[in-house]
C-alpha cells in the first residue's frame, strides 16, 4: 500500500490546523489528527472543512495514553508520517506548572514515538521552539548557537524533547526533523481560522485582539527596561502560514531521502527583531484600532531578545519567509473579527 497519509498531532490547534490547511491545500496527502482539544476548539475541523473542502478526522485522544496512540496507526496502516504539535506550550504557565509540562510534552511525545517505530513510520517532524536558546550571547541565533540555559520548563521540554528523538531515532529507521519556530502569529488569509486558544491568551498577538474588541480591558506590555531600543523584549515574528509551508517542506524533504543526518534542526523565522511596542504600533497602523496598553513588570521566563538566522532552512529545504508583520496584524485581526461576527 502507498503510504500518504500525514498525522498531525494538535490538528485543532493554532499551528496544527494552519498545516493541515497547506497541506490540503498544496500536496496530495491525506490528513488525520489527534487532538484532545484540551487548549483548542473541536470546532477546528468544520473550519478547515469551510476553507478547504475536505472533512478531516480528527481522533480526540490524549497521546500521553500508548495503547490509544498505538490504536490510531493500527487503524490507520498508510501513515507516511507524523507533525507532532501537540503540547502544552505557554511559557508563563509553565513556571507555574512545571510537572504537569514536563509529565504531558515528554510522555506524549515517547508515545508518538513508540507508535511510529512499531508501525514503520519513519518521517517525523517535531514542532520545537527558539526557546530554546535561552538568553543568547550573540544574535541572530543559528541552530549552531549554544543552548544556555533554558528560562522555562516549557523551553526545557523542547530541549529534552529533541534530545529524546536523537536518542530513540539512533536505533530504529525513523528520520526526524526539529523546526525552531520563533513566534508564530497572524492567521490564514481567509479570515476563516487563526489563534484561538479557548483559555485565557498568553502569548502577545491574541491578547493584542483581545484587548482591541475590549475582551481583554488593557494590555500589559511587559517589561520596560531591557536592554533593547525601547526598553520592551525583541521577538522574531513570524506567519503561521510561511511556518506551515515549512512543514510541508521538510516532510517532503524526508521523504525524498534529502537529509544526511538522521536528525536534523532548522530555525524558522523572519531574521527580523520586532520589539512588543513595535508590534503595537504595527497593528495600531494596519487596523486603525488604538489600543488599551500599560507598561509593566516583566515576566518570569522571558528572554530579553531573540531572532533567527534562518539561512539553513532556506539553503536545505528551499524554503523562506513570504509574508510581513502588516500582513500578520492585518489577518490576526481579520481573524478575530470573524470571531466577533459569530458571537453576534
Ligand atoms: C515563547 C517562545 C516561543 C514559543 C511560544 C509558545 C521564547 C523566546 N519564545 O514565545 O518559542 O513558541 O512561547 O507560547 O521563549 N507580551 C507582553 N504582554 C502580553 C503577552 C506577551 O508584553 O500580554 C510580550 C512577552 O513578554 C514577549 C512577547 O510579548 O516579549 C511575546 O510573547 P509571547 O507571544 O507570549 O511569546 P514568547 O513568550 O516570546
Amino acid at each position: 500500500m502507498e503510504k500518504n497519509t500525514i498525522l498531525v498531532t494538535g490538528g485543532c490547534g493554532y499551528i496544527g490546523s494552519h498545516t493541515i490547511i497547506e497541506i490540503l491545500r498544496n500536496t496530495e496527502f491525506k490528513v488525520i489528527s489527534v487532538d484532545n482539544c484540551l487548549n483548542s476548539s473541536p470546532d477546528t475541523m468544520e473550519r478547515i472543512e469551510k476553507i478547504t473542502g475536505v472533512k478531516v478526522k480528527n481522533y480526540n485522544v490524549d497521546l500521553t495514553d500508548k495503547k490509544a496512540t498505538l490504536k490510531i496507526f493500527e487503524e490507520n496502516q498508510d501513515i507516511l508520517g507524523v507533525i507532532h504539535f501537540a503540547a502544552l506550550k505557554a511559557v508563563g504557565e509553565s513556571v507555574q506548572k512545571p510537572m504537569w509540562y514536563y509529565e504531558n510534552n515528554m510522555n506524549s511525545l515517547l508515545s508518538i514515538l513508540n507508535a511510529c517505530q512499531r508501525n514503520e513510520v519513519n518521517n517525523f517532524i517535531f514542532s520545537s521552539s527558539c526557546s530554546l536558546y535561552g538568553n543568547v550571547a550573540q544574535l541572530p541565533v543559528d541552530e549552531n548557537t549554544p543552548l544556555s540555559k533554558t528560562e522555562s520548563p516549557y523551553a526545557h521540554t523542547k530541549k529534552i524533547g529533541e534530545e529524546i528523538i536523537e536518542n530513540i531515532i539512533h536505533v530504529n529507521n525513523i528520520n526526524a526533523i526539529a523546526l525552531r519556530y520563533f513566534n508564530p502569529v497572524g492567521a490564514d488569509k481567509t479570515g476563516l481560522i487563526g489563534e484561538n486558544p479557548i483559555n485565557k491568551p498568553s502569548n502577545l498577538v491574541p491578547v493584542i485582539t483581545q484587548t482591541a474588541v475590549g475582551i481583554i480591558p488593557k494590555l500589559t506590555v511587559f517589561g520596560d527596561d531591557y536592554n533593547t531600543r525601547d526598553g520592551s523584549c525583541i521577538r522574531d515574528y513570524i506567519h503561521v502560514t510561511d511556518i506551515a509551508d515549512a512543514h510541508i517542506k521538510a516532510l517532503q524533504y524526508l521523504k525524498d531521502g534529502k537529509n544526511t543526518d538522521k536528525f536534523e534542526i532548522f530555525n524558522l523565522g523572519t531574521g527580523d527583531g520586532v520589539t512588543v511596542l513595535e508590534v503595537i504600533k504595527a497593528f495600531e497602523k494596519v487596523t486603525g484600532q488604538k489600543l488599551n496598553y500599560e507598561l509593566g513588570p516583566k515576566r518570569p521566563g522571558d528572554v530579553e531578545a531573540i531572532y533567527s538566522n534562518s539561512g539553513k532552512a532556506e539553503k536545505h529545504l528551499g524554503w523562506k519567509t513570504k509574508i510581513g508583520l502588516d500582513e500578520m496584524m492585518a489577518s490576526a485581526w481579520k481573524w478575530q473579527q470573524t470571531l466577533e461576527k459569530e458571537k453576534s
